[in-house]
């Protein structure tokens, strides 16, 4: 067991667990019931604004792939050359051992296990009940089952309302999601209310960059509504990227604002980015055919590190990895 106690995510009253296990608080002589659905607690509330969010996901989840994962499966994205982006988040998260790790809309991302074989213990999470039952069962299915059991949980948490206690992880983390928050006030409260003293937040979004900006709503116009009417976008999603990635000043205003302590903020690539999302959207997340195109991936590498030694493309590079310490 990864957590021993949860509290409601609305009110943080303390739950407790029937046989069945699910969670639950009196209310009156009623009960308020997290439901347990294969293995997986349903923290999300049925009426939450997010219904219309968590039904896209849910159906877009419904297909995901069923390939037994390996070893080299999920550690190929960390230690892969031709991801070399992975690697600045990974060295930010510095020694895992034994750390608790609290994976925010984690989707169908299977790469996060490998933190598992690096000491850490998970609370594997997302928006889509779906979408963390099927994960779970794809772990359990996987070549590794049963080396980390014990030290991995999924729950279906909506990452504005978190069902634990006060400082219960060493480290949160979220990958191409924060951007899905309209409210980062709420959800950076909650960051900092979980996280341990000399605790981590690490996010992967995209950084605004002037040029993509302009791209997406000139020439790409077109193909970016060709792909949302094809592959579809989510009500946050669309909005996110009419907005823009994130700029460095507004970083700093949050650190600020909530009293972390320190500030993560790298940005890299352009080119390799805007391929990769293109790339991975056509071929529906099937990482496995990234291998297919490994000479264009190196190429595009090797070009945007050419070109980021000039501040005008350092400043419109797109992959970020942005955080605080506390
Ligand atoms: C673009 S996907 C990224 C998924 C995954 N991190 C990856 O890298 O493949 C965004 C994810 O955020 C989840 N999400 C959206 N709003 C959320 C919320 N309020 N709380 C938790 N997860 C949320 C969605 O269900 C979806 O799985």
């Amino acid at each position: 067991m990864v957590i021993e106690r949860f509290v409601d995510p609305y009110t943080k009253e303390p739950l407790e667990r029937d046989e069945r296990g699910n969670l639950f608080r009196m209310d009156g002589d009623g009960r308020v019931v997290y439901a347990n659905r294969d293995g997986c607690n349903d923290f999300v509330h049925p009426d939450t604004d997010l219904a219309k969010e968590r039904g896209f996901y849910d159906d877009k989840y419904s297909g995901i792939e069923s390939e037994r994962l390996t070893l080299h499966s999920i550690s190929r994205p960390w230690v892969d050359s031709i991801y070399p982006h992975t690697r600045f988040l990974l060295e930010s998260l510095g020694d895992l051992t034994g750390k608790k790790i609290l994976l925010l809309g984690n989707g169908s991302s299977f790469k996060e296990f490998y933190l598992l074989s690096l000491g850490a213990s998970i609370i594997y999470s997302d928006l889509s009940i779906e979408v963390v039952a099927r994960m779970r069962s794809k772990f359990k299915r996987a070549d590794f089952a049963g080396t980390w059991d014990d030290s991995i949980e999924f729950h279906a948490i909506d990452a504005l309302h978190l069902p634990f206690p006060d400082g219960t992880f060493d480290i949160i983390y979220g990958w191409g999601f924060v951007h899905h928050m309209e409210d980062l006030d709420q959800f950076l409260t909650e960051v900092k209310r979980c996280l341990k003293e000399n605790g981590r937040c690490r996010f992967v979004d995209d950084a605004y960059s002037p040029l993509w900006q302009f791209m997406k709503r000139t020439v790409l116009r077109p193909v970016q509504i060709l792909f949302h009417r094809k592959y579809g976008v989510s009500p946050e999603d669309q909005r996110a990227t009419m907005r823009g990635g994130y700029r460095y000043e507004e970083i700093v205003g949050l650190k600020e604002r909530y009293g972390f302590r320190d500030i993560i903020f790298i940005r890299k690539s352009f080119f390799m980015r805007i391929f990769w999302r293109a790339y991975s959207k056509v071929f529906g997340g099937d990482r496995r055919s990234m291998g297919r195109v490994k000479p264009i991936i190196r190429l595009l590498n090797s070009l945007d590190g050419f070109l980021e030694r000039t501040a005008w493309m350092r400043n419109n590079s797109i992959f970020l990895v942005w955080g605080f310490d506390t």
